[in-house]
């Protein structure tokens, strides 16, 4: 089964894809940091699904489980269930060598990984991602954190895990249109890196969507992979992390003029049909390509027009965009496929038109 290493100066690590990892977890936490404790974060929906597998394997594994459960849901992450979480881990009394386990989606790896990156000054952490968008990317490149109500993610820290530990398994309970927003990220990974792996997902993405496991654990570890060069390049985003931002410029804009009606993956999808339009019109990609990019985002399940957001505001929030170094918006585009670029000299009229192709 696929292992992938990530190679982060200082901090490196495995992200391990295999079925049925669930079951062993425990063991291979301890015998990676010799822990006899291990705290599982997890939330509320994930616990009735998929916290039985890991009480057993702690069981099995003679070590002792510190259970702390938060909310579900992107609004709470925050700063206040950071707050619960150290609550408990003190009332269990952990030592600076506890792991803490993020069993969950995006917001229980950015929340867990950000308490365990600042309690008792940091403690090892291990990414158990459960959705595809975790698995894919939220665990990979070590960015953890919290919303603030100034802005998404605006309070946070660099945290590398100290092991990914994921079980493609537990994708059978995951909602289609939670599949569907790993997918988008998969998309875009493909665009910004590989062309060949653009082609296959063209070809296979229908067994994504129906849940075959063993094509899922190779998308993933296709996918693991992608990022992995990407943050090993730039582990704390200071130049070519950036491509992972494909689409994203755009899908911010729309999320935050939305209030976040859309969601970030239908955001996402809606971004990249529009970065891809830029690439097309500037001469980087051939209408042909962009073509491409459009269907196979349309048979992810996402819509690739009839947005109804008025575009003024639009370009104001891009034009204000945290990211941005000056006035002029950066824009990851597309050279060609498989193959990102950024660039700074997009004229406004092009930007425009992108978003009116969305309508
Ligand atoms: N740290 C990073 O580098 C990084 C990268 C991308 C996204 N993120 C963050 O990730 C978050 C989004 O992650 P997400 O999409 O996983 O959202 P999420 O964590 O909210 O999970 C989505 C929903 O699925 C549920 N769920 C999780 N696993 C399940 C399973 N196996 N079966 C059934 N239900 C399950 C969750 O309870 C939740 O309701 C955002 O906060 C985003 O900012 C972080
Ligand atoms: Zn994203």
């Amino acid at each position: 089964m696929p292992t992938v290493f990530v190679n982060i100066p200082g901090a490196p690590y495995d992200v391990h894809v295999e079925r049925g990892l669930l079951e062993r977890v425990a063991s291979r936490v301890r015998d990676l940091t010799g822990a006899k404790r291990l705290a599982v974060v997890t939330d509320a929906n994930v616990r009735p699904l998929h916290l039985p597998l890991v009480r057993r394997s702690c069981e099995a594994a003679g070590v002792e489980m510190i259970d702390v459960t938060i909310p579900a849901g992107e609004g709470h992450k925050t700063l206040a269930t950071v707050q619960t979480i150290y609550d408990q881990l003190l009332d269990a009394r952990i030592d600076r060598n506890t792991p803490v386990a993020a069993l969950g989606g995006g917001v229980v790896g950015d929340v867990a990984g950000f308490a365990a990156a600042t309690v008792l000054r940091g403690v090892p952490l291990v990414q158990v991602p459960t959705t595809l968008l975790a698995m894919v990317d939220a665990s990979v490149g070590g960015k953890t954190g919290v919303n603030h109500a100034r802005g998404k993610n605006l309070i946070g820290a660099f945290h590398q895990p100290r092991a990914v530990f994921v079980d493609p398994q537990v994708l059978t309970t995951l909602p289609p249109h939670e599949l569907r927003n790993g997918l988008a990220e998969c998309i875009k990974h493909d665009l910004i890196r590989n062309e060949a792996g653009f082609a296959r997902l063209e070809r296979d993405i229908d067994r994504a969507l129906s849940i075959d496991i063993e094509y899922l654990a190779e998308l993933i570890a296709h996918n693991v992979a992608i990022k992995a060069r990407v943050v090993e390049a730039d582990p704390l985003e200071q130049g070519e992390r950036a491509h992972l931002n494909f689409g994203h410029t755009f899908a911010h804009a729309i999320e935050i003029v939305s209030d976040f009606a859309v969601t970030h993956g239908k955001a996402v999808a809606l971004g990249m049909v529009a970065a891809s339009h830029v690439s097309m019109r500037l001469g980087m990609i051939a209408p042909t390509d962009d073509r491409r990019i459009t269907s196979l985002i349309a048979r992810a399940g996402f819509p690739t027009h009839s947005l109804n957001l008025p575009i003024d505001p639009l370009l104001d929030v891009m034009r204000h965009d945290k990211k941005a170094r000056s006035d002029c918006p950066r824009f990851v585009l597309l050279e060609r496929l498989g193959h990102a670029v950024v660039r700074e000299d997009v004229p406004q009229e092009l930007v425009r038109d992108a978003f009116e192709a969305l309508h």
